[in-house]
């Protein structure tokens, strides 16, 4: 009786402890009404961006871009680019053909900017920078040609024309000195000038949502809603210009960048916030700012993820209670750990292979949990991503009068350009994609209103390829 007893008692511990662990995992899983409150959240927060009256204290900004239409084919010349802002800096050159044989030509290098530079001064930051493109224009032998070039720069920008922007904020790792409230476009012209060796013409400065809806445009006329899901998160689109009040003019359409990270940073979406989010945000270079970015970009999911093994673990349920000093290691989990772990078709002994290179030693109950955990918070990512984006995308319907639009989505590794039309268009096609795509993709079919037929294709080196 005595032994029977023991094992109930056992078996209680262990059922305590799955509804425990699920108790935990319950915060991160948001029911339809509660995305369905996220969408109308963003789309308030979105009119008062826009709104001349409130645009001051509004916190997704809604910035102008003077960005006017997308590229129609007739593009041609040599322009050098350079790419600030997500993991990687990277110098372009971009050789573009216009005429019956359109072509475009990339040559590209990428280089490290270390974090002493990141978050030292500006100066220094933009000396590196120039330093970068003097060594890319020995390498391309074109040092002498005065290039126009295109910035592309991904923060928050005020912009009073296509080729000046004050940083608003430094976001994501970033934290130079001296470069908030200036115009980067003067620093970047100021530290070629200093170097001495080569001229440019600064030409444009965009966000890497606006950039990456041009790209997408360049093939697909009727693309206009750019979207990051990167470093950081962030969506840009073509907004009527009269519904932009502190643009002047009526006529047609402008690109806005929404900087749509800085959404909840008014409060907005404590009832959702978890404390792991909270201790991300604690631990991060900018503390309650960009609070639905910490939410769902891949500078911050890794780090959730640590803060809930980090609790499981204190309570005993998880790596046999040890606290190791890998988990109390800051950013140890890579966004790119958590997509591999979360992939549905890794087994768990490769789970517990790539927590063994983590430092994490488990066993095979933890790696089961450690991939609910991850799949869990990849999940909201995916859902609040949508959530916004279905407010974005009913927000064009309304602006157009239409009663339907059709959406059709193109994704690169982690950026994704949407094309809108009026007629029927749908991408069939087989083959899985990533989790986030899927779940993104499915929360804004089932959150956005008359918006049918998301159909979606990926991109790749080699081309396009269709997904189901
Ligand atoms: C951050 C930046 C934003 C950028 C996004 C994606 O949210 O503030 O400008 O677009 O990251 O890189």
């Amino acid at each position: 009786a005595k032994g029977a007893a023991m094992v109930t008692a056992v078996a209680y511990r262990l059922t305590e402890q799955a509804r425990q662990i699920q108790q935990t995992m319950e915060e991160f899983r948001l029911s339809k009404e509660q995305l369905l409150e996220v969408k109308k959240r963003m789309r308030v927060e979105i009119e008062r961006g826009l709104k001349k009256s409130s645009h001051q204290e509004a916190t997704v900004k809604m910035l102008p871009t003077f960005v006017r239409r997308t590229p129609d084919g007739t593009e041609n010349g040599d322009f050098l680019a350079l790419d600030l802002g997500g993991t990687n800096f990277r110098v372009l050159l971009v050789k573009i053909r216009s005429g019956k044989k359109r072509s475009v030509e990339m040559h590209n290098k990428i280089y490290a900017i270390p974090i002493e530079v990141m978050q030292g001064t500006g100066e220094e930051l933009f000396d590196h920078i120039v330093h970068c493109i003097s060594d890319f224009l020995d390498y391309m032998g074109m040092k002498s040609a005065r290039l126009p070039l295109g910035f592309t720069f991904s923060f928050p920008c005020h912009q009073t024309s296509l080729d000046a922007g004050i940083l608003v904020t430094w976001t994501k790792g970033f934290k130079a000195t001296d470069c908030e409230g200036e115009n980067v476009v003067e620093l970047l012209r100021d530290a070629i000038k200093r170097k001495e060796e080569f001229e440019l013409d600064v030409v444009a400065i965009v966000n890497d949502t606006v950039g990456t809806m041009m790209t997408c445009a360049y093939e697909e006329p009727n693309c206009e809603v750019g979207l990051i899901a990167g470093t950081g998160s962030n969506a840009c689109y073509m907004e009527e210009t009269k519904n932009i009040e502190i643009v002047e003019g009526n006529e047609g359409r402008m690109c806005v960048n929404m900087e749509w990270g800085a959404f909840g940073d008014n409060g907005c979406l404590d009832d959702i916030r978890t404390t792991y989010d909270q201790s991300v945000d604690e631990n991060s270079l900018n503390e309650g700012k960009q609070r639905f970015e910490k939410m769902c970009s891949g500078m911050y999911l890794g780090e959730i993820v640590r803060q809930i093994l980090l609790d499981l673990t204190k309570r005993g349920f998880l790596f046999r209670g040890q606290i190791s000093e890998a988990l109390k290691t800051r950013g140890i989990f890579e966004t790119k750990f958590l997509s591999q772990i979360e992939s549905d078709r890794l087994a768990l002994l490769q789970v517990r292979a790539i927590l063994q290179q983590l430092g994490l030693d488990s066993t095979c109950d933890d790696s089961i949990i450690v991939k609910e955990v991850c799949g869990t918070v990849s999940r909201r990512a995916a859902q609040i991503c949508g959530a916004g984006m279905a407010a974005v995308v009913d927000k064009i319907r309304e602006n157009r009068s239409l009663e339907h639009l059709t959406s059709q989505w193109e994704w690169t590794a982690r950026s994704t350009s949407c094309t809108l039309s009026k007629e029927r268009t749908s991408w069939e096609g087989k083959g899985g994609h990533s989790f986030f795509s899927r779940i993104f993709h499915q929360t804004v079919k089932d959150l956005a209103r008359n918006v049918t037929s998301t159909s979606c294709c990926r991109r790749t080196a080699a081309g396009r390829e269709p997904l189901s």
